[in-house]
């Protein structure tokens, strides 16, 4: 039987995290903002997992994206979700800056609920149709669409790092994500290096030869391999923060604030990766000796909950709030606390105002696929002002040289970043974020589907 859907997108997460009877919440990550607009703008169909265990829901239609629900239940949450994803996965691939777990039975889950996302597409795609897959939590999804959809084209878009052989081989099951990837036409990256250690992995531990990034399989067919390094809506922020009620409620933040000199922000789901602590430790060194007076400057700190029972999630979010109690019982005074931090999810209207109220933007990542809060406050800063401080291990900076790059390891380095881009001149700023906005106003999240699809087509 043949689905009615010519454009498919597959992902873990369906764009919106059901919360109670007929309620939903967009849900966390870099994933969905880019996603969302695209099949807004196509016909098309969304599978996901609905955000919580053991929801059997029909196909709905939301925000103009027709929703096709796959449930998990709550130990496929726990092993496949939790475990293989998010504890084996996404530490592997992010240089393994927390050890990552291997488990058989991790793994036998992680397989099954594949499978059930293969059939899922199988059922709904129409004959001939386009199915895209998102990202690491379904890496075996491609080939075992093509064996039971062979007429489809099949993309994969692997929005994380994809890390070099040196770490990939500490994989139980490396040369079986390899042969899943392989079931797609096509295999994007984030960036080049990614798509190279893929096909140098492909050539190692299956002995399959190459053309460029043409990879040649055994039964004659071509899979290629390139870096489409993703975006934001550029334009929705840009009309974004020039509505009055946004502007107005920028400065509202600040003197919420206490009208400091410099505000100081970040915005991160609350992990491991993102550097959060790196850069409470720098701003804290930076009170502590004196290079920001009291009351210069105020840091707001946004973490998004994320992962919440996945025990390294669980550690970290006890020593970043220790390290926030630290430096306000350290350095604050009474009504004025140097870190603000909020453990919450905040919609488009207030981080936009966020974005709007902030001199500094600190993006610290020890390493991420790309980071679209960098370039989200990019797009916001139509006013020229505003610094970006962006980590090197971020995928945003190959594209992003004018920011105040950074080595997060590097402590010292990170502090003498961060007060440049607290003291750089409104000339210096504004030439910066001239260039930045002309790099994200042309590839934005749009042009990035359009070259991602048409390679595929092609
Ligand atoms: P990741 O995909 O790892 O979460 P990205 O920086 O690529 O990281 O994307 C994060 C996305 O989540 C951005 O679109 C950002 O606006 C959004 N986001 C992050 N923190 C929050 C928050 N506290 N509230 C609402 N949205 C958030
Ligand atoms: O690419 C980053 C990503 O892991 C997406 O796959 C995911 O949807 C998002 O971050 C948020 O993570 P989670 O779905 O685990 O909450």
């Amino acid at each position: 039987m043949r689905g009615r859907s010519s454009f498919l997108i597959v992902a873990n997460r369906l764009p919106v995290d059901r919360v109670g009877e007929g309620t939903w919440r967009r849900s966390p990550g870099g994933l969905v903002t880019a996603i969302a607009p695209v099949l807004q703008r196509r016909e098309g169909a969304w599978i996901g997992w609905p955000g919580s265990p053991d929801e059997r829901l029909d196909p709905f239609d939301h925000d103009g994206m027709h929703l096709i629900p796959v449930p998990l239940s709550a130990s496929e949450v726990e092993l496949y979700y939790e475990g293989f994803s998010n504890a084996t996965l996404w530490p592997l691939y992010h240089d393994v800056v927390a050890p990552p777990v291997y488990s058989r039975v991790l793994w036998d889950a992680y397989r099954t609920v594949n499978e059930r996302f293969a059939r899922a597409a199988a059922e709904e795609a129409a004959e001939n149709a386009v199915v895209w897959i998102q990202d690491y939590q379904l890496q075996l999804v491609p080939a075992m669409l093509r064996e039971l959809r062979p007429d489809l084209r099949i993309g994969f878009f692997l929005h994380i790092p994809f890390p070099p052989g040196e770490l990939f081989y500490q994989l139980p099951w490396r040369r079986e994500l390899l042969e899943g990837l392989l079931g797609a036409d096509l295999v994007g990256f984030q960036r080049p290096g990614g798509a190279s250690n893929f096909i140098r992995l492909c050539r190692r531990l299956l002995g399959l030869q190459h053309q460029k990034n043409e990879i040649h399989l055994e039964d004659g067919r071509v899979v290629r391999a390139a870096a489409f390094p993703i975006s934001v809506d550029f334009g929705e922020f840009d009309s974004l923060v020039r509505q009055p009620h946004i502007v107005e409620r920028a400065k509202e933040i600040r003197s919420e604030l206490g009208d400091p000199e410099c505000v100081l922000l970040g915005v991160d789901r609350l992990d491991y990766t993102k550097g959060i602590g790196q850069r409470l430790k720098a701003f804290g060194e930076l009170l502590r000796e004196g290079s920001i007076k009291p009351g210069e400057a105020a840091f707001v700190q946004i973490a998004t909950p994320s992962r919440e029972r996945v025990e390294e999630y669980m550690r970290l979010r006890d020593s970043i709030e220790l390290q926030v109690g630290r430096i306000n019982g350290e350095q604050g005074e009474l009504g004025m606390q140097p870190v603000q931090y909020m453990h919450q999810s905040y919609g488009r209207d207030e981080l936009a105002a966020l974005y709007l109220a902030a001199d500094v933007m600190v993006v610290t990542p020890l390493r991420d696929g790309m980071n679209l809060v960098a370039k989200e406050y990019i797009s916001c800063r139509h006013d020229l002002r505003g610094a970006l401080v962006l980590s090197e291990f971020a995928g945003a900076a190959d594209e992003l040289r004018q920011a105040f790059l950074v080595n997060p390891y590097d402590i010292d380095g990170l502090k003498r970043a961060m007060l440049a881009a607290m003291r750089a001149t409104p000339h210096d700023l504004s030439r910066r974020m001239r260039s930045l906005r002309r790099r994200i106003s042309t590839y934005d999240v749009d042009r990035w589907a359009k070259d991602f699809l048409a390679d595929l087509e092609s």
